[in-house]
């Protein structure tokens, strides 16, 4: 498997590749089972080879098995939260080992919208990251700032710290595989997209902090995606900059013609 393969890579190898393309779909809190299937039977066999691009489904928890079970060979499936522990009595949450047991590959740590509303903080999102890694699943951490921190100009500042908290007593090693999505609040669902130079010029900010942390031989291997309001009108125009390895995407993956523009305008990169 894809993320199997990357694991094993020493160093000196994985300086001198490309950082390949992710287009991640986040569902959030939609759609029914039959939905979900009728998703995946449409794009299944369409993605694109997965050594070019890496296409993943993040569902709801409930959808994960019949996803997984059906997934394709270029296609991946991500849950979008978990909890940290392996296990213990914390009544309907779901943890990274049982993720793993059933095939999950990648998982969606620290969102916006589980920071707003579920209590995230970047000390659970670090706890995630870490129990993440450990069970062999890919996190997609996500840091982003508020308009209002956008509009003080201090956007640069709190992203590093969300960085810097979310990697915390996290190994070179282990830095190498996670994925970073980059997610300004103010654009998730708002149809106000970040303009590619502002999305690239804080990816940039994020890939210095994690030079700081790594090494730039690591932080040039780290992807890094933008999320917020990424269509199928824009896609081409972000992912055209030099540091945006990808996107996470909300509105625009429900639908299967959509999130296969998506994919293959991935293509290009
Ligand atoms: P959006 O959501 O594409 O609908 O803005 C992105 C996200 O929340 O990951």
């Amino acid at each position: 498997m894809l993320k199997k393969q990357s694991k094993t890579y020493p160093l000196f190898w994985v300086k001198s590749m490309k950082r390949r393309p992710i287009i991640a779909g986040n569902w959030k809190m939609y759609k029914t089972k039959d939905d979900a299937l009728a998703f995946i039977y449409a794009v299944n066999v369409e993605v694109p080879d997965k050594e070019k691009v890496e296409s993943v489904i993040c569902s709801p928890a409930i959808f994960l098995r019949d996803l997984v079970k059906r997934e394709g060979e270029n296609l991946r499936i991500g849950a979008q939260n978990m909890h940290y522990a392996d296990e213990g009595a914390y009544t309907g949450e779901i943890s990274a080992l049982m993720l793993k047991s059933y095939g999950v590959d990648y998982v969606v740590v620290g969102h916006s919208e589980r920071r707003a509303y579920f209590n995230e903080t970047d000390e659970t999102v670090n706890l995630k990251l870490i129990a993440a890694v450990n069970q062999d699943l890919t996190p997609i951490v996500c840091v982003g700032e508020s308009l209002e921190i956008r509009e003080a100009g201090t956007t640069d500042k709190v992203v590093k710290k969300q960085i810097e908290k979310a990697y915390l007593n996290v190994t070179s090693e282990n830095a190498l595989k996670t994925v970073v999505a980059y997610e300004p609040i103010w654009a998730i669902g708002t149809g106000v997209t970040a303009t590619p130079e502002q999305a690239n010029d804080t990816i940039i900010a994020i890939r210095k902090v994690l030079e700081k942390l790594y090494g730039k031989e690591v932080s040039e291997q780290i992807r890094i995606l933008y999320g917020g309001s990424v269509n199928v009108k824009n896609v081409d125009s972000l992912l055209a900059m030099s540091d945006i390895d990808g996107a996470l995407v909300g509105g625009a993956s429900l639908d299967p013609n959509s999130f296969l523009t998506l994919v293959r305008a991935a293509l290009k990169k």
